[in-house]
């Protein structure tokens, strides 16, 4: 009874969701008498800013299991969490606008209104902390694990002090020391900053290691090199792809771009024409952006006060238009690049433990199940998004606009299905959920020896909503039954398999 109350403990502190989510994501601050006559948003621009945007779960509630339903496994893929600004955004459209304002003859801002902010912003994106996650990026990775921890409690090792009894939450003692509980993360620092908040989170002190790499015994950090080209053990397919670029994506962004900017400009003529006068196509672009990283800087930006939901909505697109072809389904690398996680995910939903070495231990001799059922993985914004494209998310005919289909650059598609506010915003995931409905636990391997007459399902769950993976969807309310989904893998690891080869750069 004394070993529950720490979990019961927990569940206390943590059952208040949506308040303790109040808490932690920044919100827009309410509009003060400073901005009088500013816009009033019904959308909240920071969710609508694709890979900018904060943290945020786009539902209260992850859908639930079907009715009597249990789970069994889960592979978990993580996007780290905020920074404060991103390089390439810096330097090609932010830096030149805070140039431009800074350079800028002040008596052209208005003395009054809510522009007049302008004549003596400072911006706190700056070049020495591009990358850097930030201090509400932390606090909300350590959320997220407390998050996770509450939804996948049963999978996680039991929170007790002594590490010497099995671990697994099941509490079947097997009587043998356990391999630790592993978090593997690419070897970037954001990357490796976030799972360390991530495990403080998700895990009791004691357990976490003092800055959350783990105590070696119960839990440890896993760092993966970004270039490791096992299939099994790369996070990060892209760094060793050598033909991936991201250049050539701005071109179809730029040209929407050119659509939706000029608009905005011609607004701003109406309210300050002499700087309306000097902006460029980009400088809309870069304030969009600003109003992203500096929320996530400092918890509030003047930005995103100054645009209207219509225009959120067209910076919303730029980035789906743009992400469609840099690492959506108009890449055609992209399943290439998502094979090798979802693979890794497959084996590890069979229990099968990788070793992580590139070779796994054939099931016959040697064999272990792994006894690690929830296995996580910190990464890039890349990886959730060319793994939705090898699991097919998003991509249902029956959709009015699949994520397949080209997006139109003169107007704007308000109900596509490719959002990539929803799948790679900081701390986005995708999880691959094995469960089973009936009969026995999945852990379990009955005495007789036999397994008891029980299906198993696998689903596709993206930030908290189960995402049909099409062409995978025989099972219970749109999941997918395990031998389909094994086969299904498979089939698709043999069509897209063959990364190294498309890699290499065409001389
Ligand atoms: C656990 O193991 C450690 C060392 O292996 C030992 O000192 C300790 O007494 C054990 N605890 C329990 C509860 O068995
Ligand atoms: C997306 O759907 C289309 C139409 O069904 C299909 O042809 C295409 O192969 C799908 N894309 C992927 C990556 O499976």
């Amino acid at each position: 009874m004394l070993a529950l109350f720490p979990v019961l403990a927990f569940l206390a502190t943590t059952t208040a969701l949506p308040a303790a989510q109040q808490q932690q994501l920044p919100f827009l601050p309410s509009i003060s008498p400073a901005y009088q006559g500013a816009i009033n948003n019904q959308i909240n621009p920071l969710k609508h800013l694709s890979a900018i945007s904060p943290f945020y779960i786009p539902t209260q509630q992850p859908t639930p299991l079907p009715e009597g339903c249990e789970l069994d496994r889960v592979s978990l893929l993580v996007r780290h969490s905020s920074i404060l600004g991103n390089d390439d955004e810096y330097e090609q459209t932010m830096q030149p606008f805070i140039a431009k304002i800074a350079d800028m003859d002040k008596s052209k801002i208005p003395e009054d209104g809510e522009w007049a902010f302008l004549r003596d912003w400072q911006t706190p994106i700056v070049e020495e902390k591009l990358e850097q996650v930030s201090e509400q990026g932390k606090k909300d990775a350590k959320f997220l694990g407390k998050y996770i921890r509450k939804q996948y409690n049963s999978l996680f090792p039991p929170k007790q002090k002594t590490s010497n009894k099995t671990k697994g939450g099941k509490g079947k003692g097997k009587g043998k020391k356990q391999p630790p509980y592993k978090v593997w993360t690419a070897s970037s620092t954001r990357d490796i900053d976030t799972a360390k908040a991530y495990i403080l989170g998700g895990f009791p002190s004691h357990q976490s290691g003092d800055g959350g790499e783990g105590d070696g015994d119960v839990v440890q950090l896993v760092k993966v090199p970004n270039k490791a080209r096992d299939w099994d053990r790369s996070l990060t397919p892209h760094k060793a792809c050598d033909a991936f670029e991201k250049q050539s994506s701005l071109e179809p962004a730029n040209q929407w771009l050119s659509v939706y900017a000029p608009r905005v400009i011609d607004r701003l003529k109406g309210i300050m024409p002499e700087v309306a006068d000097e902006l460029i196509d980009q400088d809309i672009l870069a304030m969009q952006m600003l109003c992203g990283y500096e929320t996530i800087a400092q918890g509030h930006s003047p930005f995103c006060h100054l645009f209207t939901d219509e225009e959120w909505r067209d910076v919303e697109y730029y980035f789906d238009v743009r992400f469609h072809y840099m690492m959506g389904f108009g890449n055609e690398l992209s399943p290439y690049l998502g094979m090798p996680w979802s693979k890794t995910a497959k084996h590890l939903l069979a229990g099968k433990d990788t070793g992580g070495n590139g070779k796994h231990t054939p099931n016959s001799e040697g064999a272990h199940e792994d006894d690690e059922v929830l296995h996580p993985s910190f990464t890039h914004r890349e990886s959730p998004a060319f793994v939705a494209v090898f699991l097919n998310l998003f991509n249902a005919s029956t959709h009015p606009h699949p994520s397949s289909e080209v997006p139109p650059l003169d107007h704007r598609v308000d109900d596509r299905a490719w959002r990539t506010s929803h799948l790679v915003s900081f701390l986005g995931h995708v999880a691959l959920e094995r469960y089973h409905c009936g009969g026995a636990s999945g852990h379990d391997t009955p005495k007789d020896g036999k397994k008891h007459n029980k299906v198993d399902y696998v689903r596709a769950v993206v930030n908290g909503i189960q995402e049909t993976m099409s062409g995978c969807e025989d099972g219970l309310e749109g999941s997918c039954k395990w031998e389909t989904f094994d086969r299904w893998i498979d089939e698709r690891a043999q069509r897209w398999g063959d990364w190294e080869s498309v890699c290499d750069k065409e001389e």
